[in-house]
C-alpha cells in the first residue's frame, strides 16, 4: 500500500499563531480566558483546560483585569467594546486574513454599501463578520444569494460589496460570482478565501483522485474539516472522517493500493503522525510477502534451544 500525506495536512498559520499566544499567557500563569473554544479541536482544548486556561461563551463573564484571547475566527466590534468594559488584557488572535473581511464590510458600510456575506450563517467566523457592519445579508449558497436578488428588482440596482467566509470552496465563489455579474449593476466582489484553505482544499481534490482510499483528520465541528471531507468525498468513492487514530478500524484500509492522508487547519501534527504511523504499519503489514513471512518463521537453530512444532 502506496501512502500519500497532503504537504499541507495540519495547522494553519492563523490557527498556529492562536495556540502559540494562548500557551505564551498559560506559561505565563496568567489566569486566562479564550472566548469559546481557541480552535475546533478537542485533543487541543483538553490540554489547554488541564493548563487551566477556561473557556467562556459570553464576555460579560470574564472576571475584571482578566486575560482573554480571541481566537483567529474573530468577534464582532461589540465584543471588544464589552470586553473594554471589563478591563480585559485582549490577546488578539484574529487571523489577519478574517480581521480583513471585518475592515471590508465595515468600510463599505461607511460607503453606503451593503455589505452580502457568503459563508455559514451560524458559524463564529460568519457571525463575526457580520458584527462589523449594519444589516448585512447573509447567504449559504449561490442558489440562495440568486434567490434573493430575483426576489426584488431593487435589490439588483443597490451598491452590494460581497465578502465570502475564508473557508469557503473556489466553486463556491465561481457561482456567486457568476450570478452577480449577471443580475447586479453595482456590485464589487472580493476574494477573501484564505490561500491556505484554497491549497489544502485543491492538494486534497488532487490526492483524493489519485487514491482508493482517503482519510480526512480533524473535528467534525471544523468548517474547513468538514469542507475538506466533502471536496474528497467528490474524488474519492472511500473516505474516512477521523477525529485520531482510534476512530480508525484496521479493515478500513483492506484491499486499499493507494492511501491519502489530508487534515484540516486545527488538527495538531501529533494526531497526524499518529494516524501516519497507524497507516505505516498496515502497509508493512500488507507489504510482507509469502516469501518474507516464511524467511521469518525459519529461524537458526542454536543448542539449547527449544522448538514446539506441528
Ligand atoms: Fe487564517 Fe486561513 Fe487559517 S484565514 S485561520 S490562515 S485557514
Amino acid at each position: 500500500m502506496k501512502v500519500t500525506l497532503a504537504k499541507t495536512a495540519g495547522f494553519c498559520f492563523g490557527v498556529d499563531r492562536a495556540v502559540s499566544l494562548t500557551q505564551k499567557a498559560a506559561d505565563a500563569g496568567e489566569r486566562t480566558y479564550t472566548l469559546g473554544p481557541i480552535i475546533h479541536n478537542r485533543h487541543v482544548t483538553d490540554r489547554f483546560a488541564a493548563l487551566g486556561v477556561a473557556e467562556i461563551d459570553d464576555p460579560a463573564d470574564v472576571p475584571q483585569g482578566a486575560t482573554v484571547v480571541i481566537r483567529s475566527h474573530g468577534v464582532s466590534r461589540s465584543v471588544y467594546e464589552a470586553l473594554a468594559s471589563h478591563g480585559a488584557k485582549v490577546i488578539d488572535a484574529t487571523c489577519p486574513f478574517v480581521s480583513r473581511i471585518h475592515k471590508l464590510v465595515s468600510d463599505a458600510e461607511a460607503r453606503g454599501r451593503t455589505a452580502v456575506i457568503i459563508g455559514t450563517k451560524t458559524h463564529p467566523e460568519v457571525c463575526a463578520i457580520a458584527g462589523w457592519c449594519r444589516d448585512p445579508q447573509v447567504f449559504e449558497t449561490a442558489e440562495d444569494l440568486e434567490n434573493w436578488l430575483l426576489a426584488d428588482e431593487q435589490r439588483r440596482k443597490m451598491p452590494l460589496s460581497v465578502v465570502f467566509q475564508t473557508t469557503s470552496t473556489q466553486k463556491l465563489y465561481n457561482s456567486c460570482e457568476k450570478i452577480a455579474k449577471k443580475l447586479c449593476t453595482n456590485c464589487e466582489i472580493f476574494d477573501t478565501i484564505c490561500e491556505a484553505t484554497e491549497k489544502r482544499q485543491s492538494e486534497a481534490a488532487e490526492i483524493a483522485a489519485a487514491c482508493d482510499a482517503m482519510i480526512v483528520i480533524g473535528d467534525a465541528k471544523s468548517s474547513n474539516t468538514a469542507k475538506l471531507a466533502m471536496i474528497c468525498r467528490e474524488n474519492c468513492g472511500k473516505v474516512a472522517l477521523v477525529d485520531s487514530a482510534a476512530d480508525l478500524d484496521k479493515s478500513f484500509f483492506k484491499d486499499v493500493s493507494h492511501l491519502g492522508i489530508t487534515a484540516g487547519a486545527s488538527t495538531p501534527a501529533w494526531i497526524i503522525k499518529e494516524v501516519v504511523n497507524m497507516s505505516e504499519e498496515v502497509k508493512v503489514e500488507t507489504n510482507e510477502s509469502f516469501e518474507e513471512l516464511l524467511e521469518q518463521s525459519i529461524k537458526t537453530l542454536n543448542n539449547g534451544d527449544k522448538v514446539t512444532g506441528i
